[in-house]
């Protein structure tokens, strides 16, 4: 039996047995307790915790899964997967244990046709329940029902939610795989192919066991590769008709068949797996990046990258990888997930893109790590050293887990402490070296400062002043105890109102005072982690550490910033709604009346698009949302929904920001109150700013009242000088355009038709001597296309046997010259050029052009007359006997 109808014979059945069928849900859990979808359960949450109700109380799905824990082990083992599909039915308060087991009986006898004396059953352990239905419900006898502890029969998401004890279905695939005695010896000879889960808990996220749910719900699985491999009768999902087409290109592509060599098999299945999983990650919006789910895309992405290198490709040089396999996966699923036709060009791209840049990097980046092995090796050493994985991390993008992986190849355990304490000192720097004008102060002046004062408290949020005592002086020569008129130091306080730069958001300035003098700050910064520093200029007096400290933050600026902040969070939240999920914030600058926003997609967003957002966004504010900020753990904030990075430490308190029902951050900025404060937000660019990397730019509060103002106005303008109503203006000005263009062609046209003419008169009054025309002519006012015409014009007229030479006084004083020279004497050998030569070292310039026809130009325009003279004695001498 194909997948297709693997697929298609799960839903018919439950269909027929009154389930309301759904299609997969993205692989992006709306969830916010996990990273990413890891059961066909996760959609139907909020209906087993009863914070919502379900149309109807019996569903069934196919779902897209991702399970990233160990990535390392793909491709080692057959097993293995990061990406399967989940084929589900669930009861929501309806049907439990025994419908549950009879159908999974019925449909897997008599639909699938499995062997039934072939299947056997494991039940939690004090689940009598559950064995006896099996007894009643099934030909299962008691003696292929096994019973096992929480460990095997106990499920749930492993993060706050649902779970229950669960029962599990098991095929023996016969003595070749091991030895007898069931699932509870031998899960390798008894495959387990569909688990039902008697959802009646609530769990924490340590799972522990809060309480009952509001009603016993039914949540199963039947993994779809696992079925594939017992009804199509063989060994491994690898060898099913889901992976044997991606191995196959992934053979032909790298030039090794499968089956052949067991490190080759496992490069063939680490690519085709990682390839399955990507495509589907970047069809549901994810894109490659340094943290949560863009990194596992990465990692997949760089480690299916390597093994094309270890099976000889030259990934990023001559040969592709990940591209063609993304296009296999897309061929082979797309009837059943539509979406991977939908983003193919978005696939395509991050895979070309992705074996690009990595590709071109990742030979060296080996090269270094074999080099490292080989120096701990030959220092008798078993750790593989932190200093080189984050060299190869920060030079050669080698996420750190890829190392890792090479590494324990290599028998050696990567050195993760010190790794991440080279991650933090570059942090560190970064911090420091990011700090506007920073002034070259070393950041151990700042450590020194920070072990004097300890860390700064934010007081910010409540309130625009206070007092302190001055804890620090820092300049570049290091900590000091005082500061006098005129200079410039970094201040550092224990508590201060002021922001430091942060989350996009710029430092505060505004003033501080001792009763001995005073301070303007123009910036405020976090120089290392939890030290903010005032950069200041004494502007009287002079200050010393241990006075006390008046602080006052400019108030109008910190307003002005914190409607720019706000704002971008109703614009963040709005983007992805209309452009999708993958549209994260992915950095920002918000400055006062002013904000930079950058996302990922993949084309610029259309004008009618911009209008679109800029409306909805505009609407929002108008409804005057409430702007609500609470401090919680980061899980809390998860849990609430929080729009957060996975890569954050769990334990940690973070500052969660809602605005009205549709935006809620993980943020530590400043903000208005309520949406309406924020006033106008007005777009006024869009833009790349990079690979898949868009920026906009909009203006907030009274600056987008200002600009839309000045913008008015010269509508305004416009309108005036056209004389119609504005909403006329475009029109007009089209028309007069249009009309402009036409006068201009007709203007040409009468020029043209004059200068023929005024040609000819000359032509026809031109003397000749012994046969020889040699025509001089001023004309002053023309432009250099009119010249030139005028010069033809009059060889034309000519005829045979002729020289002329035209020249013109531009109103800033140039001369320009051109000669022509008639085809019969240019036949001779009579040349241009030459004759227009001197001519040109009159006006003080040169000679251009070949054969018949030259130009020239100088910058003395008064000595005209003189140069056409000599042009003519020129041309006379040229045609000499000829
Ligand atoms: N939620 C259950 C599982 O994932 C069915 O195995």
């Amino acid at each position: 039996m194909d997948s297709l109808t693997i697929r298609k014979t799960f839903l018919d059945f439950f269909e027929q047995h009154g389930h309301r069928r759904y299609d997969s849900a993205s692989l992006i859990p709306q969830d916010p307790t996990v990273l990413l979808t890891i059961a066909g359960m996760l959609p139907f949450k909020p209906y087993f915790m009863g914070d919502a109700t379900p149309p109807t109380p019996r569903a069934t799905s196919y779902q897209k899964c991702a399970r990233t824990n160990d990535i390392e082990n793909v491709g080692h083992t057959t097993r293995h997967l990061t990406f399967f599909e989940m084929l589900g039915n669930f009861s929501f308060g309806d049907y439990f244990k025994r419908e549950a087991i009879r159908w999974a009986w019925q449909l897997s006898t008599e639909h699938f046709g499995l062997a039934p004396e072939r299947i056997w059953v494991t039940v939690y352990e004090d689940d009598d329940e559950a064995e006896q239905l099996w007894l009643e419900e099934s030909g299962v006898p008691a003696e292929r029902i096994q019973r096992l502890g929480a460990e095997d029969n106990y499920w749930w998401t492993h993060a706050a939610g649902p779970g229950g004890p669960n029962t599990e279905l098991y095929y023996d695939r016969g003595e070749a795989y091991g030895e007898a005695g069931g699932p509870a010896v031998n899960d390798e000879r008894y495959l387990e192919f569909y688990n039902l889960v008697f959802m009646q808990h609530e769990l924490d996220d340590a799972g522990t066991i809060l309480g009952e749910l509001p009603a016993q719900n039914v949540d199963t699985g039947l993994g779809l590769e696992r079925m594939a491999v017992l009804l199509q009768g063989v060994d491994n999902v690898f060898e099913t008709d889901l992976f044997a087409p991606l191995l196959a290109r992934a053979g032909e592509l790298s030039g090794v068949r499968y089956g052949q060599r067991d490190d080759h098999d496992v490069s063939l299945r680490v690519i085709a797996e990682h390839a399955r999983t990507s495509a589907f990650l970047i069809a549901d919006g994810v894109l490659p990046s340094k943290e949560g789910r863009g990194y596992v895309l990465r990692r997949l992405m760089r480690r299916a990258i390597r093994h094309g290198q270890l099976l000889g490709m030259d990934v990023g040089g001559g040969q592709q990888l990940l591209l063609p396999m993304v296009e296999q996966v897309i061929e082979q699923m797309r009837e059943s997930y539509p979406d991977l036709q939908r983003q193919r060009e978005l696939i395509t791209r991050i895979a070309t893109a992705e074996e690009h840049d990595f590709g071109a990097r990742i030979r060296q980046g080996l090269e270094r790590v074999d080099q490292a092995i080989t120096a701990v090796r030959a220092a008798d050493g078993d750790a593989f050293p932190g200093d080189v994985a984050f060299e190869l991390h920060d030079t050669f993008g080698f996420p750190v887990d890829l190392t890792a992986e090479i590494a324990e190849d290599a028998g050696l355990d990567l050195d993760r402490d010190a790794f991440e304490s080279l991650m933090q000192q570059q942090r560190d720097r970064a911090r420091a070296g990011a700090k506007k004008g920073g002034g070259g102060i070393p950041v151990e002046a700042y450590r020194e400062a920070a072990a004097v004062v300890g860390t700064t408290d934010f007081l910010g949020y409540e309130s625009l002043t206070a007092e302190a005592e001055l804890g620090a002086i820092v300049t570049p020569g290091g900590v000091q105890h005082t500061a006098g008129e005129g200079d410039e130091v970094e201040i550092v306080l224990p508590r201060t109102p002021f922001y430091a730069e942060g989350g996009g958001q710029i430092g505060d300035i505004g003033v501080l005072e001792t009763p001995t003098g005073r301070l303007q700050v123009l910036d405020t910064q976090e120089a290392i982690e939890g030290l903010t520093v005032h950069r200041a200029r004494v502007t009287a007096g002079e200050v010393r550490q241990g006075q006390p400290v008046e602080a006052h933050v400019d108030p109008s600026r910190r307003v002005a910033t914190a409607r720019s902040h706000s704002a971008t969070h109703v614009l963040h939240a709005t983007i992805k709604e209309f452009l999708g999920e993958h549209a994260q914030q992915a950095g920002s600058l918000v400055q006062p009346g002013r904000l930079r926003f950058d996302f990922p997609h993949f084309e610029s967003v259309s004008r009618d698009r911009l209008a679109e957002i800029e409306g909805s966004i505009n609407e929002r504010v108008l409804r005057d949302p409430h702007v609500h900020t609470e401090v919680m753990s980061l899980d809390d904030a998860k849990r609430a929904g929080a729009v957060a990075n996975f890569g954050d430490k769990y334990g940690q308190v973070v500052r969660v920001v809602t605005i009205g029902e549709f935006s809620k951050e993980l943020c530590g900025g400043t903000h208005v109150p309520s949406g309406a404060k924020i006033g106008t937000i007005t777009i006024v660019r869009e833009e790349s700013i990079g690979s898949n990397t868009r920026r906009i730019e909009a203006l907030t509060g009274l600056d987008a009242f200002n600009h839309l103002s000045r913008e008015r106005l010269v509508a305004e303008e416009v309108s005036r000088l056209v004389d119609v109503p504005s909403e006329q203006a475009v029109e007009r000005v089209g028309q007069l355009l249009e009309r402009l263009k036409t006068a201009e062609k007709e203007l040409a046209k009468l020029r043209g038709a004059n200068l023929s003419q005024q040609a000819k008169q000359i032509a026809d009054a031109a003397p000749r001597d012994d046969g020889l025309a040699v025509v001089v002519q001023r004309a002053d006012g023309l432009g250099h296309d009119d010249l030139r015409r005028l010069a033809t014009e009059l060889r034309n007229h000519l005829g045979e046997r002729a020289v002329v030479v035209v020249g013109t006084a531009t109103d800033d004083g140039k001369a320009q010259l051109i000669c022509a020279v008639s085809a019969d004497l240019a036949a001779a050998g009579v040349e241009a050029r030459p004759i227009l030569h001197p001519a040109a070292q009159v006006v003080g310039g040169g000679a251009g052009g070949k054969g018949d026809l030259a130009q020239a130009g100088g910058k003395q325009g008064a000595k005209l007359d003189e140069a056409l003279q000599v042009a003519a004695r020129e041309a006379r001498a040229a045609v000499g006997g000829r």
